[in-house]
């Protein structure tokens, strides 16, 4: 079986003080996942620091769909390596609705950061109305797609791949481990059907309290962890019960 990655994105959240107490109470946790988190950029730094000589790893929130230039407030892929990420977030549901960013931007965003060795975690998921309108593989299917047909030989051997019901996202009401299932089923098949595999994680309103029931269901392969994660104490639970 394949250690599951915990994932920890603060979005617009947190401060020096947030990730001293977590470097504090997560330095020396031992742990059966790979954890890491995705403070926001100008915290990136500090975070490599923190957690230097310990198995946490560190990750951006977002990265520039083009490589360098004059791409003014934007980061670029080769940036990021350089000051020690190893993942970014990449078409996560509010760039999606907040930012305008469609499928063929979040290509270039995967494109850009597999070409360097950073590992996209690639965010999929359906609106709630999409959902009631039966279109929820549908809408997984194009945004897969978009992906896996740009990225071309940049595919990373080490994809992941978050789903994210958005109507999950900040409401306190997870998916069900029924509704999780079908869809990461779904991701899996699509991928080997390319030859590809993948580790799939859930995000939605991950607590402490829903973390077992998610990660014993066979196909939930990790968890990406928003409001949860900025509580260190919240953070670590959810770590130790992976
Ligand atoms: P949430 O966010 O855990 O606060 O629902 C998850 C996410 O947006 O990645």
């Amino acid at each position: 079986m394949q250690r599951s990655l915990i994932a920890g994105n603060w979005k617009m959240n947190g401060s020096k003080k947030n990730l001293s107490d977590l470097a504090e109470q997560l330095f020396n946790l031992k742990c059966d996942a790979d954890v890491v988190i995705f403070p926001p950029s100008v915290y990136i730094c500090d975070a490599v620091e923190a957690f230097s000589g310990a198995s946490i790893a560190v990750g951006a929130q977002d990265v520039s769909e083009n490589s360098r230039g004059a791409y003014t407030g934007e980061i670029s892929s080769e940036m990021l390596i350089d000051v020690g990420c190893e993942y970014c977030i990449v078409g996560h549901s509010e760039r999606r609705s907040l930012f305008g960013e469609d499928n063929h931007k979040i290509a270039g965003k995967f494109y850009q950061a597999s070409k360097v060795g950073l590992t996209p975690i690639l965010c999929l998921g359906e609106t709630l109305n999409q959902r009631e309108k039966d279109e929820t593989l549908d809408v997984i299917t194009a945004q897969l797609n978009a992906v896996v047909e740009y990225t071309g030989k940049f595919f990373p051997s080490d994809l992941v791949v978050a789903y994210e019901p958005v109507w999950a996202i900040g409401s306190g009401k997870s998916a069900n481990t029924d509704q999780i299932q079908i869809v990461h089923k779904y991701i899996r098949c699509k991928l080997r059907e390319k030859g590809l595999s993948a580790k799939i994680l859930y995000g939605g309103s991950v607590t402490p309290e829903n973390t077992k029931e998610l990660l014993k269901e066979s196909d939930i392969d990790g968890l990406l962890v928003g409001g949860a994660s900025l509580d260190a104490k919240s953070f670590v639970q959810i770590c130790k019960l992976a």
